[in-house]
């Protein structure tokens, strides 16, 4: 039987093969600990379950304008007024089962078959499947020398007559790192000087750390809303992967488009998750301050003990719930195989760099108890010593 090349050129994702390891491992009774989730490991908030039952109550269970309820639009427009001081209206806004499939429709609606598409890494695994899956090509920006953070040099060694956009992720997941008001004008002068489009993925937002602020590119750069989608969900900062809704706001014309190839794919999201994001944006703000207080807290415990190691270093990240540590100058540098050891020999799981375009780095991330943050950075300790 034929398969499209489409799908035959997909790649699985470098952290499969290390995940489905540590599920057979811990099936077999090792005392597996895994820092490869890349999720909250909270409830969701009480008002966002209630909101839902409500909903259910209600009869709330027939499919609803493709592009979301207009209470949980406006509800995303209030939100970005107080947070951001941005003016959206609901016809801007475009409601899907998470955030992932609206990055999906983004790129389907701008990119041809050809066209070069910035990422910057090391950048999140599944943008460079989509962006390939519209035809496009992915071109990497490298930041590993500078921090995790771009440079406009190393932007402009990149760029061609392909180039049409760029895909910005702060706060970055693997790095933590946020990108600040000085980069993002920087990112913006480029979009602006060469006509480039932006998607802005801005779905760790509320999970910021220490002195570090969170900036949207369009409070340092407002002339550019044209050329930016801005991509958030409920899945980081409520806790609600499970429920799958995602949010993208962009001028009119762009989310028309989005909707129109979204009432091919998906459809509306769920009507009974949309109601329970209603609920959340609405009112868990003092739930999402508990959970970020509570990461804050794993993350310097995570920070210090790392800190102690041989060989290692890391970067104080500012951001989501990751920390990116750099292997290169252990004795094993391959992160690939640092990671196979490391699951092995010691029954932790982390995920390797090179899935994120990031060789000789490895991602943990804090969202477990602390006793496992304690006890698996213990043995990652005997592991470096041992090496
Ligand atoms: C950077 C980034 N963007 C988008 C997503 C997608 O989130 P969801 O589809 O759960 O809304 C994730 C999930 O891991 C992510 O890490």
């Amino acid at each position: 039987m034929k398969m499209s090349k489409r799908i035959l050129e997909i790649q699985p994702s470098a952290t499969i093969s290390i995940s489905a390891k540590a599920k057979k491992m811990k099936a077999e009774g090792k005392p597996v600990i895994s820092f490869s989730l890349g999720e909250p490991d909270f409830n969701s908030p009480e008002c966002a379950s209630k909101a839902a039952i409500d909903a259910i109550r209600r009869g709330e269970s027939h499919y609803t304008l493709n592009s979301g309820i207009l209470e949980l639009r406006q509800e995303v427009c209030n939100y970005y007024k107080r947070r951001f001081g941005l003016d959206y209206a609901p016809d801007e806004v475009l409601i899907a089962s998470g955030a992932k499939p609206l990055l999906y429709e983004a790129l389907q609606m701008l990119v041809d078959p050809g066209d070069e598409v910035l990422l910057f890494s090391p950048a999140w695994v599944s943008y460079v499947e989509q962006v390939h899956l519209a035809g496009g090509k992915d071109v990497i920006v490298d930041t590993l020398k500078t921090d995790l953070i771009p440079t406009k040099k190393a932007i402009e060694a990149v760029l061609s007559d392909k180039t049409v956009g760029m895909i910005v992720n702060s706060p970055s997941n693997p790095s933590g790192a946020i990108y600040d008001e000085e980069t993002l004008k920087m990112i913006a002068d480029v979009a602006r000087e060469k006509d480039l489009w932006i998607i802005f993925d801005e779905i760790y937002e509320r999970l910021v750390y220490g002195h570090a602020k969170h900036v949207n590119i369009l409070n340092v750069a407002p002339d550019i809303r044209d050329r930016v989608i801005i991509v958030n969900g409920a899945s980081k900062a409520y806790a609600m992967t499970g429920w799958r809704i995602g949010y993208a706001l962009a001028p009119k014309p762009l989310i028309a488009k989005m909707n129109t190839l979204q009432t091919h794919l998906t459809s509306n999201a769920s009507s009974i998750a949309q109601w329970a994001a209603w609920g959340a944006i609405k009112d868990a703000d003092p739930d999402v301050e508990k959970m970020r207080k509570a990461f804050e807290e794993r993350r310097s415990v995570i920070l210090e003990l790392v800190r102690q190691m041989p060989y290692v270093t890391v970067r104080d990240p500012e951001g989501a719930f990751y920390i990116f540590i750099d292997i290169r100058e252990t004795p094993v540098p391959d992160d690939m195989k640092f990671c196979e050891k490391l699951l092995e020999e010691k029954f932790v799981a982390a995920v390797p760099g090179t899935a994120f375009f990031a060789p000789g780095f490895v991602r943990f991330s804090y969202a477990c108890s602390m006793e496992n943050i304690r006890e698996g950075m213990g043995r990652l300790k005997d592991f470096l010593k041992a090496l």
